[in-house]
């Protein structure tokens, strides 16, 4: 088979090598990819969103399977455009794509449907969200309806906050019609889960757990971030914890969905809140994880191009459970310095090659490029390191050394990774 994979950060590095591993594939492109991602597949001048552009070359390519990393594309109805010319993707399509891309709509079809989820409330008008952040206080969560980067989000903990981020989203518009609608919630407080399956929207494979580290530096301090690292699995998503995510928060939206007539297939990644009083759902996304794919796919044993392929057919159902390597996964980031604000790029990287030599080890390439056969810096997010081990502990060790191996001008790291899982 020929694939061809979108996007080109650490996570669709993650992709390609686990597609890379399928006895079914035969070529893999990708759009545009990076530095590492180079070395296992042919990279294209094409921009991820670039819809159309990625259609005619899947066409003229013969692309037997599309593969989309980033939510943009998805959004924009890359699934039907592939769908339409009868070219098979794995994805959801436009309107399924909404779940990520209107947190109004997510958020809407929650209620509906009784997914348990922080309580909310829609605004169109600035001067009524201002006149309810100062009826209602603080703490809250100000969230921009719209994509915006990962940057959507303000968990505001004094009213000043609160209306600062409403006035910027609202009135001097910083995310465009993304902050056109926004919504006001009640601040949650727990240990965030990423709960991960693949559907056809009937049936269901679940992925291993993971946590992520959204912040930018240890102790959970500093700005938000795509993500500074990871593992798999979760030791606090018990049994009994992913039997009600499952059941109430994964079921009830598919159900909803099925209900409201829209055909959900690929990647539902749901944002889970452990609280006090059960999990309960922050937001989803229509689309891998990123860091989550890094320490997610090098655990997961069963063929992930059978499984992409058999959901984007609507045939989910005839793959088995999915298989893992019972080892725990860890990946931490090396970020330039600077993320998620200005940093600069062309920074020569070196140690790659000595650390990617220890045994477990595997370098996810994020933000790299290749120039005359050297890797050099070329994004806020720049690797992902990841480490397979018995147990954290182990999988945290060699990552470490790992990292310890690894160069670049002012490279940043957070050393807290996984640390949660060591002192509980
Ligand atoms: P989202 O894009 O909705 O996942 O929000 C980004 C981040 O903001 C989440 O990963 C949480 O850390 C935080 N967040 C979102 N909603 C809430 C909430 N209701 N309470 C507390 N934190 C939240
Ligand atoms: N790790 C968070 C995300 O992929 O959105």
């Amino acid at each position: 088979m020929r694939i061809l994979v979108i996007g080109s950060g650490g996570r669709e590095h993650a992709l390609v090598w686990k597609i890379a591993q399928s006895k079914l594939v035969d070529k893999i492109f990708c759009a545009p990819g990076n530095g590492g991602i180079a070395q296992i597949a042919e990279c294209l001048d094409l921009k991820a969103d670039d819809i159309f552009g990625l259609l005619d070359f899947a066409r003229k390519e013969r692309i037997d399977l599309t593969v989309v990393g980033p939510e943009v594309a998805l959004s924009l109805g890359i699934v039907d455009e592939f769908g339409k010319a009868g070219l098979k993707i794995f994805g959801p399509n436009k309107l399924a794509a909404h779940l990520e891309a209107s947190k109004v709509f997510a958020k809407e079809l929650m209620a509906k449907y009784n997914v348990p989820t922080a309580n909310f409330k829609v605004f169109d008008n600035p001067e009524a969200a201002l006149k309810y952040i100062t009826i209602n206080g603080a703490p809250c969560v100000v969230k921009a309806d719209g994509l915006a980067s990962g940057k959507g989000v303000v968990v505001a903990q004094t009213v000043s906050e609160a209306k600062i981020a409403v006035t910027a989203m609202m009135q001097d518009k910083v995310f465009g019609d993304a902050g056109k609608r926004i919504i006001i919630e009640e601040c949650l407080v727990g240990q965030e889960v990423s709960i991960l399956i693949i559907t056809d929207s009937q049936a269901v494979r679940l992925l291993a757990s993971a946590q992520d580290h959204k912040r930018i530096f240890d102790q959970d301090q500093g700005a938000n971030t795509g993500g500074m690292g990871a593992y798999s699995p979760a030791p606090i998503v018990t049994e009994s914890v992913l039997k009600e995510v499952l059941e109430k928060i994964v079921y009830r939206t598919l159900d909803g969905l099925n209900k409201e007539g829209i055909i959900y297939r690929g990647v539902l990644y749901a944002g889970v809140m452990l609280t006090k009083d059960g999990p309960k759902c922050l937001e989803f996304n229509v689309r891998f994880g990123d860091p989550e794919t890094q320490v997610i796919l090098p655990r997961l044993k069963t063929d992930l191009v059978e499984v992409m392929l058999a959901a984007s057919e609507g045939k989910l159902a005839k793959i088995k459970k999915l298989d893992w390597d019972p080892r725990a996964c860890v990946c931490v980031v090396c970020a330039s310095g600077g993320y998620p604000g200005a940093y600069i790029n062309d920074q020569e990287i070196s140690g790659l090659e000595e650390a990617s030599g220890l045994k477990g080890v595997i370098i996810f390439h994020a933000g790299t490029k290749k120039v005359a056969g050297k890797i050099f810096t070329n994004g806020g997010r720049v690797l992902g390191v990841t480490g397979l081990g018995v147990g954290i502990k182990a999988a945290l060790g060699l990552t470490y050394e790992a990292v310890a191996k690894i160069k670049f001008n002012k490279m940043h790291y957070r050393k807290d990774i996984a640390q949660k899982v060591l002192i509980e």
